[in-house]
């Protein structure tokens, strides 16, 4: 095959950061995605809906003014120990809010304000459970006795399970996936429950971050990990369940706070993103899976109409650049330097 048209996807799980550094990575999933659940982890977390509003404008504006193309962000909350029943309440009747961002206190990026345990919040899950308001959940448990390749498979077990088992009815996405336990777990739960995929979990194990060397540009949280849990990824991925959906987790840091002594968490994929699930999809023999994963399935989650637009990706290769202006400083996307197998058509 050597050109594909398939109806434009969403990213359901995406940084987009803010100011100038937004407006470097916008295009980027504009080009590709109609829409994109926006993670609210800003230095200043987004834990009301009237940030949300404000980020949203900023984010709108830039399209305008920087690209002159339609892209939806679909805004998230993000729940902390204190965030107030009252302001779930607000968030859905907004009509911009689709989600809240559940990060235990400490586990990545801008989660120090995070939640410390999770049942300070059941009184806030009870609402969200009333209000269809899903729970996004960044599931890696926060005790630093964890070995950190069993963070996510404890997760399960001492606070997914938990929260399921008090709140049977709501939704839930288990946000990039990274183990055989979770396809499992997810696999084996109500409708309600859902999971985002990364391309950078399909493509690579733990090995890339070791590579002759330490790469942090393979860094990213959850941690890679090892390959029997790639193939389970991919195969719930291929699968064609819907409970399984597109998000790159796509999260831009400076080249300079990857490179460090202490480097950044996060992978940037957004300036191939599509492309890259396609060159995954087609080694496994599973390109007509592609749509439903990438344009349907997150939609259909989040009770949202399907796109109607198309995309065309042709088997063309180019080399992806070795860096891209962020705000003034340097952003290495993932494969930088090397090659790329298809290529979307503007
Ligand atoms: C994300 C970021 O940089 O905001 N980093 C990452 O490694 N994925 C945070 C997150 O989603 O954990
Ligand atoms: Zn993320």
């Amino acid at each position: 095959m050597n050109k594909i048209t398939f109806t434009r996807p969403d990213d359901m799980h995406l940084h987009l950061r803010d100011g100038e550094q937004m407006q470097a990575v916008l295009l980027d999933s504009a080009r590709r995605f109609a829409r994109a659940i926006v993670m609210p982890n800003l230095e200043l977390p987004i834990v009301t809906t009237e940030l949300a509003l404000a980020y949203s404008s900023r984010i709108s504006s830039a399209l305008v003014e920087k690209t002159g193309m339609e892209f939806e962000p679909l805004m998230t909350l993000y729940l902390t120990d204190n965030t107030k029943c009252s302001e779930i309440r607000k968030a859905k009747s907004s009509g911009v809010v689709y989600g809240v961002k559940f990060y235990p206190a400490g586990a990545t990026t801008y989660s120090d304000t995070g939640v410390t345990d999770i049942t300070k919040c059941f009184h806030v899950l009870e609402v969200m459970e009333q209000e269809k308001v899903p729970l996004l959940v960044h599931g890696e448990i926060n005790d630093p006795r964890i070995d950190i390749f069993d963070k996510e498979k404890i997760f399960i077990d001492r606070v997914l399970t938990t929260i399921v088992r008090n709140f049977p009815n709501l939704r839930i996405v288990f946000e990039h996936i990274t183990t055989k336990e979770a396809v499992e777990f997810v696999k084996g739960a109500a409708n309600n429950i859902g999971a985002t995929i990364t391309a950078h979990h399909l493509l690579f194990n733990r090995n890339a971050i070791f590579q002759g060397g330490i790469r942090p540009h393979y860094y990213c949280l959850p941690v890679l990990k090892q390959e029997a849990h790639r193939l389970a990824l991919i195969e719930a991925a291929i699968s064609g369940d819907p409970k399984f959906f597109l998000g790159t987790d796509s999260a831009p840091h400076s080249k300079n706070s990857k490179e460090s002594t202490c480097g950044c968490a996060g992978i940037y994929t957004s300036h191939a993103a599509i492309e890259l699930y396609a060159e995954i999809f087609e080694q496994a023999d599973s390109l007509g899976k592609l749509e439903g994963f990438a344009s349907f399935f997150g939609a259909d989650f989040y009770g949202l109409p399907r796109n109607r637009e198309h995309i065309t990706l042709i088997k063309e290769s180019w080399e992806v650049p070795m860096q891209f202006d962020f705000a003034g400083e340097a952003l290495v996307p993932l494969r930088a330097g090397e090659n790329m197998v298809w290529k979307i058509l503007d």
